[in-house]
């Protein structure tokens, strides 16, 4: 089998990307008279509609119909949150009631023949509100803090020994109050949907991760059988874990094509954006330590308080990875959600680890520098090869090996011990860690493998290209195990109408999607052997298991070799197709059944902690005199099982490394009253080229056979975890000042 998987190979999608031949699901072919769609949306966020002025919008010339609840509210029926077993990411309807239960709640669908004659009578849509208080966020008058084991069947607050006591009898000790944002993801392509009725059968095109949940959810909502509803992704232009599950706006679309009789296309704007989607919800942490003179930990506590909506279960927890992250005696978390009038938050590149792990790794680095210790060596002294909290053994353990190899290329040995003492002329310079840390979650998944006489092959699930480079692996994949060209193997993905595979999301496509394939590719690999080494075949007498698909051949360990056009017409003329079914360990067979109804099945093994792992390392200097703060350099390193691609991978976390510097400096939608009073890129800041340093990328070896049958880990998200608190407490090593709300701004630190 000539080795592809695991060296490096250029997106087999990019030359389309660069060149604009790529097509998005925004990019589809308009059909004859589409019609285009704009919404209207409520500027309060608690009360009721009491009018409407529909003079104004109906003047303007094109309008085809204005959709508010006064036509359409009974017409899309409830169904639940994806994660509360349901297919939405968010389970409010809009235009079902005259109530409004947060700021930028669609109130009115308009429908025109062209965008502009949408956007312009969208605009001239007058509704006249009841308001009511609203409470907006943590704090506010009428938030209500409930126990996340209330809200989440499930959950449970951790507790092992007595850390309250630890703490009281500790010498040394730390307590650590930080505080994240909300943030929200700004992909290039918006939350975009085109639907087209022929008869009662439904086809949208929308740029989702899961194009089952939008399938099943849509026939849910709208009584549609759901081989009526077709829904086409095609190549995703970004997410960064938006676009999950199906939206609010998505049935509104296909209802007003159904009753206008023609498709019906809708391009919300970036504004609408930030509140038909979801976000990242703000968070605040205690974490509480206490270690021995030797840095041993004797207590570890954390306390995490997320904003949710008033009307999902959904809420990130993270205090199952805080809590097992270091070896600790003692430990007790307790996580709450406080329900506010905003709509639902959503899960956002590494959902818990980003703003959890912001507040352990900051609080173990004041522990570091409360012990005297190098923050590093902390870590080492707490290493631990089981989960403190159940005693489960680790499927591997390199996240040392990750801090030995970020801190070699990083050069870690020449920092100052002392806070703020280095100095680069007007620079006040500071070197700062974390670690990064994910547990591997992994999906049944389906896959069609045809091999062909010809010598070209084909694969096809209905989960989505990300921009994470799945086509290239899959490519690549099945070049190898059939032994035939890259460039001869066709893709097919981001179609509910191909075999059913699940979200695209938690880092598990390469996981799930490269096993399935793997199993797949297998299977035509045995019909094949078996039927070549058959009695009076032409391999007669071989062992089937010995024969392998390479070089367009089926070859036997003693040379005798048949060609590919031959072994394929053993079966049948021109190809061989098989389906694969995989199913991951510890998964159960109904997983297979749960994907076919478009559920969310993303899974962790029972009896073992399989985990990603990482070590940041941040250069940052800040301005003695104006507190400007640059980042010249990121240097990570990453254990992430067997790496398939390290050049879409290292593209994937340099991706997440210069996001986790946004995430450090700049991202944050500021919530005013209940609304968000920055929603557009002008004001809501992300990276830019001027921003970015040097950014280095570091693949460490973690061969884990246990964590699942091919060992990878996958490391989408990987690469953002941790870079906050590197820069942070790289913030902390050049100044002295232990910034713990973020994003860190100038006047923290001038
Ligand atoms: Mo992630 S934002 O859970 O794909």
């Amino acid at each position: 089998m000539a080795e592809i998987l695991g060296r490096p190979h250029p997106r087999v999608e990019g030359r389309a990307k660069v060149t604009g031949a790529a097509r998005y699901a925004s990019d589809a072919r308009e059909p004859a008279g589409i019609a285009h769609a704009a919404l209207v949306t409520s500027p309060i966020a608690r009360g009721r509609i009491t009018g409407f002025d529909l003079a104004a919008a109906e003047a303007v010339p094109g309008l085809l119909g204005v959709f508010t609840h006064r036509d359409v509210a009974g017409a899309v029926a409830h169904v639940p949150h994806l994660m509360a077993g349901g297919y939405v990411n968010s389970s409010h309807r809009p235009l079902h009631s005259d109530a409004i239960v947060y700021a930028g709640q669609i109130v009115a669908l308009v429908v025109a023949r062209t965008p502009e004659a949408a956007t312009a009578a969208a605009a001239a849509v007058r509704v006249d509100y009841e308001q009511d208080s609203a409470a907006g966020g943590f704090d506010a008058p009428g938030a209500e803090t409930v126990r996340l084991a209330d809200l989440k069947p499930g959950h449970a607050d951790i507790r092992r020994g007595d850390p309250d006591a630890a703490l009281a009898a500790s010498p040394v000790r730390i307590e650590a109050r930080c505080e994240t944002p909300v943030q929200h993801h700004n992909p290039i392509e918006l939350f975009t949907t085109r639907a087209t009725w022929d008869g009662d059968r439904l086809t949208v095109h929308e740029p989702t991760r899961y194009v089952g949940a939008v399938q099943h959810g849509l026939a849910a909502q709208l009584g549609l059988a759901p081989s009526d509803v077709r829904v086409v992704a095609g190549l995703l232009g970004g997410h960064f874990g938006s676009k999950f599950a199906l939206s609010q706006h998505t049935a509104l679309v296909a209802l007003a094509a159904r009753r206008l009789g023609r498709p019906v296309s809708l391009v919300p704007s970036r504004r609408q954006c930030f509140t038909i989607a979801n976000y990242r919800p703000e968070s605040r942490h205690t974490v509480r330590l206490a270690a021995g003179a030797d840095g041993r930990l004797s207590a570890l506590v954390h306390e995490a308080e997320v904003v949710t909506s008033r009307f999902d279960p959904f809420a990130m927890e993270g205090c199952d990875v805080t809590a097992s992250l270091y070896a600790c005696p003692a430990i007790r978390t307790q996580e709450r959600a406080v329900r506010v009038d905003r709509n639902t938050p959503g899960p956002m590149r590494a959902p818990p680890e980003v703003p959890y792990l912001f507040a352990l790794e900051t609080a173990m680095d004041e522990l570091a520098g409360e012990l005297g210790m190098d923050p590093i060596a902390l870590r080492r002294r707490n290493d631990t090869a089981t989960d403190p909290v159940t005693d489960k053994p680790f499927t591997s353990r390199p996240l040392m090996a990750c801090f030995d190899a970020g801190a070699a290329a990083f050069g870690w040995a020449r920092r100052a011990p002392r806070p703020g003492v280095t100095r680069d002329g007007p620079w006040r310079v500071g070197l700062g860690c974390a670690a990064s840390v994910r547990p591997v979650k992994i999906a049944a998944a389906t896959m069609r493998v045809r091999l062909c006489a010809d010598g070209s092959a084909e694969v096809a699930t209905a989960g989505h290209e990300i921009g994470n480079g799945i086509t290239t692996l899959l490519a690549m994949g099945a070049a190898e195990r059939l032994g035939v060209a890259v460039e001869r193997v066709r893709v097919r993905l981001g179609d509910s109408a191909l075999p059913p595979s699940g979200i695209s999301g938690g880092s598990s496509t390469t996981t799930s999607l490269m096993n399935a394939l793997a199993l797949g590719c297998e299977q035509v690999r045995g019909r094949l052997a078996r039927a070549a080494a058959a009695p009076g075949g032409p391999l007669a007498g071989r062992d089937p298991d010995a024969l392998a698909l390479a070089d367009g051949v089926l070859a036997a360990p003693d040379g005798a070799a048949l060609p590919l056009q031959a072994a394929v017409g053993l079966l049948d003329p021109a190809s061989v197709e098989t389906l694969a079914e995989f199913v991951p360990r510890g998964g159960k067979p109904e997983a297979l059944d749960a994907l076919r109804a478009g559920h969310i099945g993303l899974t962790l093994p029972d009896d073992a902690l399989a985990w990603a792992f990482g070590a940041q390392f941040a250069e940052v200097r800040v301005h003695a005199e104006t507190g400007e703060i640059r980042v010249p350099r990121l240097t990570g390193a990453f254990a992430a099982g067997r790496v398939l691609n390290p050049l879409t991978a290292r593209s994937q976390l340099v991706g997440g490394m210069i996001w986790g510097l946004g995430s450090a400096l700049l991202e944050e939608t500021v919530v005013d009253g209940a609304a968000y009073r920055n929603p557009d890129l002008a004001e809501y800041l992300v990276p830019t080229a001027a921003d970015v340093g040097a950014v280095e990328a570091l693949l460490v070896p973690d061969p884990d056979s246990q964590a699942n049958p091919l060992g990878v880990k996958g490391l989408g998200e990987l690469g953002i975890i941790g870079v906050n608190a590197a820069i942070a407490n790289a913030v902390h090593h050049a100044t002295g000042r232990r910034i713990r709300s973020l994003p860190i701004r100038i006047e923290d630190v001038a």
